[in-house]
């Protein structure tokens, strides 16, 4: 008797599938097959039809096989680097103090508007590789380095032609007020103007981003000055999330939850009152372990406080050239159990399946029947294994929608 013609069959794998219930959703001795794209069995061995069969069958040898990981809050698309920075905090400096002196986000502001389209493609792509290489299958890249019209427009294009040229999910954020430019030194408010009225159409109109964030920090933008850019994207019918409480308790994640937003990312300054506004809003608490430690922060995100109020924890790496030059996520996830307290299980479901909720995608991070069949085998064979180790990356291969990088290797 023949069994379903599949397109792959992953067998004696120990399946970490990171659905809800248990804190890695295992499978001991499991099987994952995967036609179009889809995952079409994901269970025990034994349960597999009698004669299961695929056009490419993969032995594991007892390797864990889990959802591909999520990175849900990247900046990678970017020019230059800000090493200098590093070194003047080092030195004393706050992060502030580089900020109001010219440096921070304006600095790398500059060097990306003097890159071409090329020059941004090619200083970029090694970042997000280097995210593949650590088991990576879906990212999401921000623009906000450009701050003037075009600059944005290319950036949210680079990050979509990475998307292109790579085996990966590229999934843009419109970040327009991430600072206020030099060119608008103290009018804020005119700033937001012209991006409500003038960038944040432009980038809905070329199809460009699939969601709007904002910084809100008084270095930055106030809870009102969001609001008003959140209200224009509810316009636009585009989904929002927002940096809020990195800095200080500004408010911003309770305006996230109004909002409805996707996520509320950063978090170390989060009151009770912030947790409360979090707790069943369904805006999920994405938490940035990288930026805190570059940053040399002290202050911790409430993350026992967020798990008692039910919040949904994502992890991500925030990659950036200012507060987080880190491309791998599962160093992220370390960083979030050592700095921030989580299980390692915590950290695995904040890089799969909630940060896939904070993307707003329903069609992955999980190892289920239906779902997208990205996937990441690893030279493991513990899921808490990805989270206890710092570098190099474990990872034998990838799968995007079924279809392997390489032969697994060991
Ligand atoms: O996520 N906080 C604002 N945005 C970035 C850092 C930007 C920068 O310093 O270049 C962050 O930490
Ligand atoms: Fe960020």
């Amino acid at each position: 008797m023949s069994g379903p013609a599949w397109d792959l069959l992953i067998r004696s794998a120990r399946l970490a599938a990171m659905t809800p219930g248990s804190p890695y959703g295992e499978v001991l001795d499991g099987a994952l097959a995967v036609r179009d794209g889809l995952i079409a069995f994901a269970g025990p061995d034994r349960a597999l039809p009698p004669g299961a069969s695929a056009t490419l069958e993969i032995d594991a040898e007892g390797r864990l096989l889990t959802p591909g990981l999520i990175d849900c809050h990247t900046h990678l698309v970017h020019a230059g680097h800000r090493a200098t920075e590093f070194e003047q905090r080092l030195g004393g400096a706050s992060y502030e103090e580089v900020a109001l002196a010219g440096g921070g986000i304006r600095a790398t502001v500059t060097a990306t508007r003097a890159a071409d389209e090329a020059t941004l493609l090619r200083q970029s792509r090694p970042r997000l590789e280097a995210l593949l290489r650590d088991g990576v299958t879906t990212v999401e890249v921000k623009s906000g380095y450009g701050l003037d019209r075009d600059t944005e427009l290319r950036q949210l294009r680079v990050a979509r032609r990475l998307g292109e040229l790579l085996p990966v999910t590229v999934r843009t954020t419109f970040l327009g007020a991430h600072a206020v430019p030099a060119e608008f030194e103290g009018r804020p408010d005119a700033w937001l103007d012209l991006v409500i009225a003038e960038l944040l159409p432009a980038v809905a109109a070329a199809g460009l981003a699939d969601a709007v964030d904002a910084y809100c920090e008084p270095i930055a933008f106030t809870p009102a000055q969001v609001g008003r850019l959140f209200e224009a994207a509810a316009r636009l019918s585009l989904p929002v999330k927002l940096h809020a409480e990195q800095r200080s308790d500004s408010g911003g994640a309770a305006l996230a939850a109004r909002h409805r937003a996707l996520s509320a990312d950063h978090l170390e300054h989060l009151s009770e009152s912030g947790v409360r506004a979090l707790a069943g809003s369904g805006t999920v608490a994405v938490l940035l372990p990288g930026a805190f430690l570059h940053l040399r922060e002290t202050r911790t995100p409430p993350v026992a406080a967020l798990r008692a109020a039910g919040v949904p924890l994502a992890v991500a790496t925030d990659c950036n050239p200012g507060t987080s030059p880190l491309a791998s996520l599962t160093t992220a996830m370390n960083l979030s159990c050592t700095l921030f307290g989580l299980t390692p299980a915590e950290a695995l479901a904040g890089a799969t399946r909630q940060a896939a909720r904070a993307l707003g995608l329903a069609d992955r991070g999980q190892l289920d029947v239906g779902l997208r069949a990205d996937l990441a085998l690893w030279n493991a064979d513990h899921p808490a294994e990805l989270a206890a180790r710092l570098g190099p990356s474990s990872l034998a291969t990838r799968f995007v929608a079924g279809r392997p990088d390489h032969a697994p290797s060991r």
